[in-house]
């Protein structure tokens, strides 16, 4: 090759390299562009969304990922406590495994039929054929198993919470007609977590609302909830308002805090979460005795039937227990374990698929913890077996103090003793109610639950003493007084 030719062969080789260059560059700049634009507008609207859009279909014609996503609340799952499935058939009844269910709740609707849950998908249809129904139940139930904010415009002329003060007094009967009729039959859907025209997650839920202004305006300790100490610290007279003054990161628990909640639910007055004194158990627990029904009657959930006891009936309360762990302590919202952010492209999304974060260790918690997923699956089921079984015995110590106040009733104690009896029932069986209903078998506050539940068998058995006490004073020398019944445990 002469020295000419080589010249121009390295010329030659030079300019395609520099073409090949330039191509791989400008792909490369393309691709970054495309990628930019695509996560600044992640989505194109096709249809136009209003609150009155219910109809998760609709929505999803928008953002057909996080559609796909929710339809998927109704596949089967199982882990050993949660995600109970979304097979054809319903769950099973927890008294299987929790027999004492069935005494507590003598007396009550929930002795009838209280299953384990499953996914959002079921919630409607799952609550319309409760055979809890046996027992007349109000219109307030729909406020959280259904897209109902427009039934509430309905019933109010326009005015949301006007609908909603009026909605307790009608039959569960009534607001479920209204709701089909209506065409707003679907289970909680996107319109109820985001505002049509902004996407941003919002609140929609009366309970909610009154809810956190009640504990806003109290002066219960709220470290994990930093605006709601902001608020008060401004001294604004307005209320406080989640939607204006939460911070994002408190809005991703706040939307699961519209359901996930304790609260009374009946027709005597509109649904009221008790958050009026705080979120701890003995704050709630007082918030419910400082209560009156608005006809002035003394406030309870039932009567127990074989002992006469006045119950408080508790509801899965994940956001007020949540609200005692470590996890709400460190910022970590509902959201960031049961719908963690997934890769889609260039940009993130919510897994919409609302489940167990068991399922989904990886994205649940890896992205915190530099551990791996099975000693993680290890330390989660470390909690739940401990506190599994400090549930089963304070289920256990309840059930013993309901038969030794009954027997106690039949062999005629006196009425003092028995009286205070019932009050420890009262206050064993709705602590131990309280972790039995959560349904993270401990793990959302382990330490909280664990003493919730010590407190409960303690108290419990602090009532069978009572009436051991009464019956030693009345019995006459040398009569046996053994009322005690064996424990059921181990049977
Ligand atoms: C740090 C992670 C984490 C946070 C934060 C968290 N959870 Fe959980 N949650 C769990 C785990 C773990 C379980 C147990 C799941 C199991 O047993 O399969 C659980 C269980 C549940 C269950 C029952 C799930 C089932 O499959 O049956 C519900 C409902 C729930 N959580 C709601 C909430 C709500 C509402 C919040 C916020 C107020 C919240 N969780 C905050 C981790 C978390
Ligand atoms: C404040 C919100 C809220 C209200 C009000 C409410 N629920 Fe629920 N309900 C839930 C949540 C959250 C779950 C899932 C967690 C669980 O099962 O503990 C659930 C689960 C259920 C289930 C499935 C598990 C079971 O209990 O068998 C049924 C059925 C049900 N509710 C019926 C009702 C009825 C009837 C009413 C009215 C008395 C009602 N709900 C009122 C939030 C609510
Ligand atoms: C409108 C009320 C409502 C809202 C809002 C809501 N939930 Fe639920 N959730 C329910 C009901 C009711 C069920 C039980 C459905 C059933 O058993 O039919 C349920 C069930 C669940 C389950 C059990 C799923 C399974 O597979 O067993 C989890 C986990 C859960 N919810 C977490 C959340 C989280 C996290 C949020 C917030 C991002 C949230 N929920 C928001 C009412 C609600
Ligand atoms: C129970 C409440 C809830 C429901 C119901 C819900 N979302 Fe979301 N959605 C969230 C949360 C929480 C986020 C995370 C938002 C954040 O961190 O700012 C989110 C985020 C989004 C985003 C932003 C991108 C992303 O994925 O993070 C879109 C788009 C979205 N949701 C669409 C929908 C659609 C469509 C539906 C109905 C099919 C729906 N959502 C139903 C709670 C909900
Ligand atoms: C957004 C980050 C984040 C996510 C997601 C997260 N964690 Fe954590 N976790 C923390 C922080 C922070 C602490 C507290 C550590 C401290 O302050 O010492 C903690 C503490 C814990 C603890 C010990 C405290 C306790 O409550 O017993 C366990 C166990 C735990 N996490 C398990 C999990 C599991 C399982 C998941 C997924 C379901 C998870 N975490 C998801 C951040 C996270």
């Amino acid at each position: 090759m002469s020295k000419q030719q080589r010249t121009r062969l390295i010329f030659l080789l030079i300019y395609f390299v520099t073409i090949a260059g330039t191509v791989a560059v400008s792909a490369l700049l393309v691709n970054i562009q495309q990628r930019k634009s695509e996560a600044a507008t992640p989505y194109v609207r096709l249809v136009e969304v209003t609150e009155d859009t219910t109809d998760p279909e609709v929505w999803g014609r928008n953002w057909p990922k996080q559609y796909d996503l929710y339809k998927q609340t109704s596949l089967t799952t199982q882990t050993r406590f949660g995600g109970h499935g979304g097979s054809e058939s319903l769950p099973v009844e927890k008294a299987e495994d929790y027999p004492w269910l069935t005494t507590i709740y003598q007396g009550y609707a929930f002795a009838i039929d209280y299953r384990e849950r499953r996914g959002h998908a079921y919630m409607l249809v799952d609550q319309e054929q409760t055979e809890r129904h046996q027992a007349p139940q109000s219109g307030s139930c729909l406020h959280c198993h259904a897209s109902l904010m427009p039934v509430y415009r309905e019933l109010g002329d326009g005015d949301e919470m006007a609908g909603f003060k009026a909605s307790h007094q009608m039959s569960y009967q009534e607001i479920n007609g209204l709701l089909h009729e209506s065409g707003n039959a679907h289970p909680v859907s996107c319109v109820d977590c985001h505002a049509p025209d902004t996407m941003q997650l919002r609140v929609t839920r009366p309970g909610f609302i009154l809810g956190i202004q009640a504990l806003a305006e109290s002066d219960a300790e709220v470290p994990h909830l930093p605006s709601i100490q902001l608020w008060r610290d401004s001294g604004r007279t307005e209320p406080y308002s989640p939607n204006a003054d939460a911070t994002r990161g408190e809005m991703r628990s706040f939307v699961c805090g519209q359901c996930h909640v304790e609260y009374y639910c009946g027709d005597k007055m509109p649904l009221t979460f008790p958050w009026g004194n705080g979120l701890k158990i003995e704050e709630m627990e007082a918030f419910w005795q400082e209560q009156e029904f608005p006809d002035g009657g003394e406030f309870y959930d039932y009567v127990h039937k074989l002992t006469g006891a006045k119950i408080f009936k508790a509801q899965h309360p994940e956001f007020e227990t949540w609200s005692q762990g470590t996890h709400a302590r460190a910022g970590v919202s509902c959201s960031d374990c049961h719908m963690p952010y997934m890769r889609d492209g260039a940009s993130k999304i919510s897994d919409h698929w609302v489940r167990s974060p068991l399922l989904n260790v990886n994205r649940a918690c890896q992205v915190c913890h530099a551990v791996s997923e099975t000693e993680l699956l290890a330390r989660v089921d470390g909690i739940q077996s401990r506190n599994y079984e400090l549930l089963q015995n304070a289920g256990v110590a309840v059930e013993d103090l309901i038969h030794t106040i009954v027997e106690a009733q039949e062999a005629g104690v006196p009425e003092e003793a028995l009286q205070t009896a019932r009050e420890l029932q009262q206050q064993a069986q709705w602590y131990l109610d309280f972790i039995s209903s959560e349904n993270s078998m401990g793990f959302h506050a382990p330490q909280e639950a664990a003493r919730i539940l010590g407190n409960s068998a303690n108290l419990a058995r602090q009532g069978q003493i009572a009436v051991l006490k009464a019956q030693v004073a009345e019995a006459p020398l040398g009569e046996e007084v053994i009322v005690i019944e064996e424990s059921v445990e181990g049977e």
